[in-house]
């Protein structure tokens, strides 16, 4: 019985069935499971590494803090700037895929998750007039017991990071590389779990399927704005 246990995890069905761990972190549940009552990360909901409560609390507007962490030291973030960093957020808190990328000697981090070149891009043009004082947002600020303060001045974002890749390379310090591959990458949609199998596989192997699988991603932007509602604002 094992046997077909470990041919069905390693075969046809997806890599996500057979994952079934979390992140280290101080908030992260020990293996995912599904959560109902959640007010934000829905894409998560079925099988969920954090807590509906940690949702609840990602739900405001504007976003002022999250474990002591004070998203509003330069000032409370445009809406759309939020959302993006709210994708993220749910990605590290919640994801049972964040794991296959775990920082191998800090649990709780992970490491060059491959995000589309097209999220990082959305991302920096979604938050270039909001202003943040940190460029590695881990490490660059001063640390007490209320929280992260700016060590340096306020400034755009796009005065801080060149572009989409500067600031999906380096805002969350090594977690995340732009990705080039339209297909091998995550932008924390739902057809994260589609391509997943195609990433863990590696860049060389040829897969059919691959393109039907993040088709959502190839339509042309006319095409995409009626099916994605984000795509409006
Ligand atoms: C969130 O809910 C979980 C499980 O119900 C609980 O263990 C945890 O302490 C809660 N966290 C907070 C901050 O309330
Ligand atoms: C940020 O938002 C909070 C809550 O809505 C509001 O009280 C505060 O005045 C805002 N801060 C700035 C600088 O606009
Ligand atoms: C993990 O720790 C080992 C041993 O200290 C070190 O050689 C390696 O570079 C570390 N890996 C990362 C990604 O920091
Ligand atoms: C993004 O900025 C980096 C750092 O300045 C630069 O090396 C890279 O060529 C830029 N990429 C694009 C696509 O402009």
């Amino acid at each position: 019985m094992k046997f077909v246990v470990t041919i069905f995890c390693a075969g046809l069905i997806s890599a996500v069935s057979c994952q079934l761990r979390c992140l280290g972190g101080p908030h992260h549940k020990s293996t995912p499971s599904s959560e109902t009552n959640f007010q934000e990360c829905f894409l998560y909901a079925e099988s969920s590494c954090c807590h509906a409560n940690f949702t609840q609390k990602l739900s405001d507007s504007p976003l002022i803090e999250m474990n002591n962490y004070y998203y509003n030291r330069c000032g409370n973030l445009s809406k759309r700037c939020e959302d993006y960093m709210k994708r993220i957020e749910c990605f590290y808190q919640c994801s049972p895929l964040a794991s296959h990328w775990i920082h191998p000697n800090i649990s709780e981090a992970i490491q060059h998750v491959p995000v589309c070149q097209s999220f990082c891009d959305k991302w920096f043009d979604a938050c270039h007039s909001d202003l943040i004082c940190a460029y590695n947002w881990i490490s660059d600020w001063t640390f007490d017991e209320t929280g992260n303060h700016c060590k340096n001045d306020c400034i755009p974002f796009n005065k801080m990071y060149a572009n989409g890749t500067d600031l999906c390379q380096n805002a969350w310090g090594i977690s995340f590389i732009a990705s080039s591959s339209p297909c091998r990458c995550l932008d924390f949609t739902e057809t994260d779990t589609k391509v997943i199998k195609y990433i863990l596989k590696g860049d060389n192997s040829e897969e059919s399927g691959e393109e039907e699988a993040c088709k959502p991603r190839l339509q042309k932007p006319e095409d995409k704005k009626a099916a994605d509602p984000e795509e409006h604002e």
